[in-house]
């Protein structure tokens, strides 16, 4: 074999080799039990703080609200979507308080004219026109606008 295919040859093997053994070395030890991934990031994830608890948590306590909430334009909506997370509050509802957004900037999150948002989809309201200065919520209740 000529000389500079010997080269080429040899350069070849030992970056194969090299790749081989970092491989090994670098790939962590649960990778692959389960799928394409780390094993252990499963116990990870699972051992992360729980925030959110979703809507019918709040069904024992705070009954006449979930069920106010069902039968209006709001029914949708997630309680924690407005509220924040709720799971500190449901272990301890006195002293875990959450938010009550009853700015207008927070209802025109969703509601303030945006050509981006489809009209069909959530009825748009001139923010800055419709009713100025007067908190939304005087007039509309948020759990049955
Ligand atoms: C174990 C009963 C319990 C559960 C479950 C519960 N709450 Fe409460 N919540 C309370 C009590 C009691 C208060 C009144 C606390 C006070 O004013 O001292 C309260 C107050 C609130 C307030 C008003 C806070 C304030 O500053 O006035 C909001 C908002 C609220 N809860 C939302 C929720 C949401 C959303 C859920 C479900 C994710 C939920 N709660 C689940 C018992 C509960
Ligand atoms: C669109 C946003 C929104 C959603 C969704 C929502 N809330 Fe509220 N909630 C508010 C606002 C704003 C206030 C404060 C109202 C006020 O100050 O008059 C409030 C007040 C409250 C209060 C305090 C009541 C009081 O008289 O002060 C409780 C309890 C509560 N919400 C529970 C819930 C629960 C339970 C759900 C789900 C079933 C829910 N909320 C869904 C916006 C929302
Ligand atoms: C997370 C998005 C969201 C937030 C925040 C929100 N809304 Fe809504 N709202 C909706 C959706 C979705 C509907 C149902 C579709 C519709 O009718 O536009 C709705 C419906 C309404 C309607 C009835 C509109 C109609 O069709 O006649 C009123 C009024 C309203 N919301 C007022 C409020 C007020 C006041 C607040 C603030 C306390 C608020 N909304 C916060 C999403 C939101
Ligand atoms: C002084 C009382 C009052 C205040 C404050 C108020 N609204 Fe209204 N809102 C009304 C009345 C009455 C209507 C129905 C007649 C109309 O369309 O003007 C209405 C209608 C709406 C509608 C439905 C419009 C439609 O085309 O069907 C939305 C959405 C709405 N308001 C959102 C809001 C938001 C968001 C705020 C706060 C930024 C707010 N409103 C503040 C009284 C009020």
């Amino acid at each position: 074999m000529p000389l500079h295919l010997k080269r080429l040859l040899m350069t070849g093997v030992v970056i194969v080799s090299l790749f081989l053994l970092l491989k090994h070395a670098l790939t962590p030890d649960s990778f692959g039990q389960y799928g394409h991934y780390r094993g252990k990031a499963l116990n990870e994830i699972a051992a992360l703080p729980i925030h959110y608890v979703g809507s019918k948590s709040c069904v024992s306590c705070h009954d006449t609200i979930v069920t106010m909430k069902s039968e209006g334009y709001h029914s949708d909506l997630a309680c924690e979507g407005c509220h924040g997370a709720a799971y500190k509050h449901i272990e301890n509802p006195k002293t875990e308080k959450l938010i009550k957004p009853d700015s207008r900037e927070f209802c025109g999150k969703c509601h303030s004219i945006n050509k981006a948002r489809p009209e069909k989809a959530i009825t748009q309201q001139n923010i800055q026109g419709h009713n100025p200065g007067k908190k939304c919520v005087i007039c509309h209740n948020p759990h049955q606008p």
